[in-house]
């Protein structure tokens, strides 16, 4: 049963499953508990990706990102939208074998709120993936461009160019619904790949970067609000120009102190 509160009717794994060919499904990252307040009435998941290791914590990618930076933002969210359906994105090193991808999946059922954890990984991963969800934890997939092989991979590189890799895109998400995932992220696969990937799967897929013919969307809260300014990827929109927005209300902030505008009588005790 999912739970309504405010008219506001909250995600759980079984309506995130049976929202197939019925309803798209909008996911959005969040690191904290202002946006997750924010974000918990609209978007179906709220996804605390490691993408913050970026976009939070100014790193150059995400494979520096710590179990224990990743518990501390997910509680920071599940404060703020206690009711949500909050995924948390295992860092890179967290789940290299059956064993200690329970073990730190387990730490972090126990030290938050977190209803599931996404991994990233294919067909490589599948076995893991079986482990975690036959002792209880529900695990989100994540194929196609994986941010956390982007060493080993030698960049980011688009997924499905070749027919070797469209095959072996179906046997990745194939075995990852068999393993027992709930959800499929598809990232930076080329969109009639996605297509073909979502067709092949009964369990929802969620693109970035792979077209329009998944399940559902997910993208990072910052650059969807266009809060980032260096670059903008050709897969995101921007819904706000926030950086710019961000930088005139300072900027007036600071025309009132230094005219000393800021406070008025109004604003004082
Ligand atoms: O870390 C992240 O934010 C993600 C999404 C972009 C899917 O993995």
């Amino acid at each position: 049963m999912s739970i309504i509160k405010n008219n506001v009717e909250y995600m759980n794994i079984n309506k995130i499953k049976n929202s197939k060919n019925k309803q798209k499904l909008t996911v959005i990252t969040v690191y904290d508990s202002l946006f997750a307040n924010l974000f918990k009435e609209i978007a179906d998941i709220l996804l605390v990706g490691d993408s913050l290791n970026m976009s939070f914590a100014g790193k150059e990618d995400t494979l520096s990102a710590t179990l224990e930076q990743m518990i501390y933002h997910t509680k920071a969210v599940c404060t703020g939208a206690s009711k949500a359906f909050v995924v948390l994105d295992m860092p890179f090193g967290t789940y290299t074998n059956k064993k200690i991808a329970l073990k730190n999946a387990v730490k972090v059922y126990q030290e938050c709120n977190a209803k599931a954890i996404k991994i990233e990984g294919g067909e490589d991963r599948a076995g893991i993936i079986k482990h975690l969800t036959s002792n209880s934890i529900a695990v989100m997939a994540h194929i196609g461009l994986m941010p956390q092989y982007v060493r080993s991979e030698g960049g980011y590189k688009v997924r499905g160019k070749t027919q070797e890799d469209i095959n072996k895109l179906i046997k990745d998400a194939k075995a990852v619904e068999k393993a027992g995932a709930f959800a499929i992220v598809i990232e930076g696969v080329i969109s009639e790949v996605a297509k073909k990937i979502t067709e092949s799967v009964n369990i929802p897929t969620i693109g970035i970067g792979s077209g329009n013919n998944t399940d559902g969307q997910v993208l990072v809260w910052s650059d969807m609000l266009g809060l980032f300014e260096d670059f903008k990827p050709k897969f995101v929109r921007h819904y706000m120009n926030g950086a710019s927005l961000v930088k005139k209300a300072v900027n007036e902030y600071r025309k009132d102190v230094q005219n000393s505008s800021f406070p008025s009588k109004d604003e004082e005790y």
